[in-house]
């Protein structure tokens, strides 16, 4: 017993040492972590990906690529990022080259990031969060996402929940040492048998008769780094991918405070196709002429802190500009370019997330269920949007209000009850409900979960 403790001491060092040096890889980057965010939110990785070339070239390192390459700099790629097509009119050599070189394939202007948004995109393909233990933890089903397991942990890090890093740490490390014990017993029993060779047999069997000794804190151990192996896969599928708090810049500052504060504009006015589909989708900018066509200028009395009437009409006159109306001559001009809204809200392709379901079939429900976890009258919800995108009315500039994680989605489903007076629970769950009231009693609650809301299957294709 005393000579393990010994290990256990040696083993505890080499774990924390581990640890504080995957901590320290996570510590030095900033900026590069909201490139990565920027790099998703604007799909930027449904064409590129940083180690191989997709539908355009591997953008790992492309900084000092195109230095070496053609001798230019970060703002051959700052012009290039924001409008290639307008560089490759210019008659710039190199962009046109590259356009030739993938055989014309078109890649999107980006007029919406600014200079700062892409030094941070630049900083992040240049210097990538590295997680070396999250990839390894990382290497499962889920594959081919383009939700990739270093900007789970590095946005986890902001959300200083660092921890989750530790943990993945420890499994990783868990799955090692648990190699290291299996490899251990093979070759013990291997020296056992009798194809032993003579010779070495005393050393051997001095070994087994060791390892036979400690074989309880063996399985101790095992059993152990078993259970935090467990704990923290668990985690790390929880809460993987937290952005709660993302407010990226938009080409128009359009203002939700405004509009849905202090105007009252009903949610759906915009966002209609929430109610029917799949996607809520953001307004095609002829919805918003329906308005302002009649609105050229902001006469309202709000003004945010910092801005004032001529930065609101400066804004209107965006929308003008975009859809190609003469606002004197009340007349369109047919000169007419599209707006580049940012992604704010991305699940990834793997995830099967309904709109309708919730707002229309889960609307009393969800609005219930969150006043009743609120039971202060300042936080209750009027909207059913809100229980999940928070106070929208009272943002100037939306941001994600919520963890928007699996656990995250887990949590309102095993602890809301679900609405057994709307039409479509009342067909099909009857059954169900019947049994549920003879199992519980009538008064039993039943909850998204009992209607199979935890099944992977149902948010999973
Ligand atoms: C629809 C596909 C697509 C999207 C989306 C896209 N790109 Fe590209 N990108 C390309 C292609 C294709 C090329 C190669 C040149 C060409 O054919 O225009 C390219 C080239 C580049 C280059 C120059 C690479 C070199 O070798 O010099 C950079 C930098 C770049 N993209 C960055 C971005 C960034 C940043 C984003 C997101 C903001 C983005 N791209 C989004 C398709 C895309
Ligand atoms: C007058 C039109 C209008 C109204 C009314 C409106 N929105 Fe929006 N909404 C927009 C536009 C435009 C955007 C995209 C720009 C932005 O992100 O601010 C947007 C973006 C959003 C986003 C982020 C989408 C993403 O990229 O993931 C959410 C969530 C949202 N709105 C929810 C709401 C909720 C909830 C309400 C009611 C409280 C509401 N909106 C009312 C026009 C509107
Ligand atoms: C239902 C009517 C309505 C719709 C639809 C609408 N707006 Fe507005 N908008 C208003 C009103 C009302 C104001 C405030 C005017 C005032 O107080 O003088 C306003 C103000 C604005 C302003 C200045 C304040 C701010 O938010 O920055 C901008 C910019 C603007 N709208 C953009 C848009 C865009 C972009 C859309 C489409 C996505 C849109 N609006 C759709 C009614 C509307
Ligand atoms: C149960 C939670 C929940 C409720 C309630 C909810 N949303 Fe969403 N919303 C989400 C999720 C999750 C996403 C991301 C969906 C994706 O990426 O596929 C999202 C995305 C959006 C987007 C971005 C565009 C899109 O469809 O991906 C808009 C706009 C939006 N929601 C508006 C609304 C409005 C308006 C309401 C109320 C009518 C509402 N949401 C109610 C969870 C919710
Ligand atoms: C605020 C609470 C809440 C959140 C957050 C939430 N849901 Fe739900 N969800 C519900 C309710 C309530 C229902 C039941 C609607 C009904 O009565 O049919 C539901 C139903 C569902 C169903 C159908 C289940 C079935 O058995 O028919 C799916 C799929 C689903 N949600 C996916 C998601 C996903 C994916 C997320 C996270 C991105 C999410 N939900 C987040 C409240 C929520
Ligand atoms: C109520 C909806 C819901 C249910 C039920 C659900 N998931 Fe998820 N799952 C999600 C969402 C949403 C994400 C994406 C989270 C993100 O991107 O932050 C996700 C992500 C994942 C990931 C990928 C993690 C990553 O991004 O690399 C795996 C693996 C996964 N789920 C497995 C499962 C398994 C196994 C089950 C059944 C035990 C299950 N899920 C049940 C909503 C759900």
């Amino acid at each position: 017993m005393i000579s393990w403790r010994k290990h256990y001491k040696t083993v505890l060092i080499a774990v924390g040492l581990l640890l504080s040096t995957s901590a320290s890889v996570h510590a030095q980057t900033g900026d590069p972590s909201n490139g990565e965010k920027l790099f998703k939110a604007n799909a930027c990785n449904s064409c590129h990906a940083l180690d191989k070339q997709v539908v355009g070239p591997a953008l790992g390192g492309i900084v000092a690529k195109v230095k070496t390459d053609a001798n230019v700099g970060p703002d051959w790629l700052h012009k290039w990022i924001k409008n290639n097509k307008e560089l490759r009119a210019s008659g710039d050599k190199y962009a046109n080259e590259i356009f030739e070189q993938f055989n014309k394939t078109e890649m999107p202007a980006f007029a919406n990031l600014s200079d700062k948004d892409i030094d941070d995109i630049l900083a992040y393909t240049t210097n990538p969060p590295a997680a070396p233990a999250a990839d390894a933890a990382s290497a499962d089903g889920a594959g081919g996402t383009d939700m990739n397991s270093v900007a789970a942990l590095e946005a986890a890090k902001n959300n200083e929940a660092a921890s989750k890093i530790i943990i993945t740490s420890l499994v990783v490390i868990a799955g090692l040492l648990f190699w290291l014990l299996l490899k251990l017993r093979t070759l013990v029993n291997l020296q056992k048998s009798q194809e032993l060779n003579a010779k070495d047999s005393a050393k051997a069997f001095s070994f087994a008769e060791f390892y036979d000794k400690y074989r309880m804190v063996g399985t101790g151990i095992l059993s152990v780094l078993a259970l935090i192996a467990f704990y923290g896969v668990w985690n790390w599928l929880m809460w993987i991918g937290v952005y709660k708090g993302y407010k990226p810049e938009q080409p128009i500052y359009f203002s939700h405070r405004i509009h849905a504060g202090v105007n009252k504009i009903d949610c759906q006015l915009c966002h209609s196709s929430a109610k029917y589909g799949k996607v809520s989708e953001i307004p095609s900018l002829n919805v918003c002429m329906n308005c302002h066509k009649m609105i050229p200028e902001y006469k309202g009395k709000y003004l945010e802190p910092g801005k004032d009437k001529a930065f609101y009409d400066g804004e209107i006159q965006k929308i003008y500009e975009h859809v190609g109306w003469d606002k004197e001559k009340m007349a369109y001009t047919g000169k007419t370019s599209p707006v580049q809204w940012t992604r704010i809200h991305n699940m990834p392709d793997f995830v099967y997330f309904n709109h309708a379901q919730h707002v229309v079939a889960g609307e009393h429900a969800i609005i219930d269920g969150f006043n009743k976890k609120h039971p202060k009258k300042d936080d209750q919800i009027d909207v059913v949007c809100k229980a999940c995108h928070g106070k929208i009315d009272t943002m100037n500039v939306v941001q994600m209000a919520n963890d928007f994680t699996m656990g995250w989605c887990i949590e309102c489903h095993r602890t809301t009850e679900i609405d057994m007076k709307n039409g479509y629970n009342k067909t099909y769950f009857k059954n169900l409900h019947e049994k549920l009231k003879k199992q519980f009693g009538s008064g039993a609650k039943i909850t998204v979960a009992a209607i199979g809301g935890l099944e992977c299957g149902k948010c999973h294709y």
